[in-house]
């Protein structure tokens, strides 16, 4: 296990991503192609900036990448990438939506990595990043366009069938997806939702 651990941080190392997590996005991407030349992206929980700087190479020039995070990213993008616009704001801030709006008022695709600080404690680990990902999917309701496409990592826990559920309400298609790249004995996976159903607004949220 620890070998193929090392075999990932090794290779970012090679491809100059600040962190071994981009082979886990650059897996779901090949196999489901959520993001596209052109697209507009916003990256939750983005620090060091592995995945924006991959999400800027797939959606190239004409695209762009907004990546947020607790922490100041400050990774420059690849030429014939994405302009990447860094944010440092934690995203239960009452203004965040107003803040990333100002740079760009929707986006084709949001992907989020976000996690919350370990405890130790599964339980509570897997309960805190559910607030995390509920509140990532509360900002797409906002801010994803129709058809959009969302991705988002989750420690699986107690209330993980019940967001699946709700999620298939929302998107055309729902994915569970355990990349190779992510370790056995993690109770990481990530959830993809494609061809968002966007809601007239004040037609109520997720549930
Ligand atoms: C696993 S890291 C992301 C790695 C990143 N995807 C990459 O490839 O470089 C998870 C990030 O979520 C961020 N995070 C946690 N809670 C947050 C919050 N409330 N607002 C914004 N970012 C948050 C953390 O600061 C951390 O940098």
């Amino acid at each position: 296990m620890r070998k193929v651990r090392d075999y990932y941080a090794q290779k970012a190392k090679k491809d100059k991503y600040p962190a071994r997590s981009i082979y886990k996005l650059e897996e779901a991407q090949q196999k489901y192609n959520f993001l596209r030349r052109g697209d507009s992206v916003l990256d939750i929980g983005c620090y060091p900036g592995s995945w924006s700087l991959f999400a800027a190479e797939v959606v190239g020039p004409k695209g762009v990448v907004v990546g947020v995070d607790l922490q100041e990213a400050d990774q420059v993008p690849r030429p014939d990438s994405a302009k990447i616009h860094w944010m440092c704001q934690d995203i239960r801030d009452e203004d965040f939506v107003k803040n990333v709006r100002r740079i760009r008022p929707s986006f084709r695709v949001l992907i989020s990595d976000i996690a919350p600080k370990t405890t130790g404690s599964r339980w509570t680990d897997a309960q805190q990043s559910m607030i995390l990902v509920e509140e990532t999917l509360r900002i797409a309701e906002m801010l994803l366009l129709p058809k959009g496409h969302y991705i988002v990592k989750v420690f699986q826990g107690e209330d993980f069938p019940d967001f699946v559920q709700g999620l298939k309400k929302r998107f055309d298609m729902v994915k569970v997806i355990k990349p190779d790249s992510s370790r056995v004995e993690s109770r990481e996976v990530f959830v993809l939702g494609m061809g968002f159903k966007k809601q007239p607004p004040g037609a109520g949220g997720t549930k």
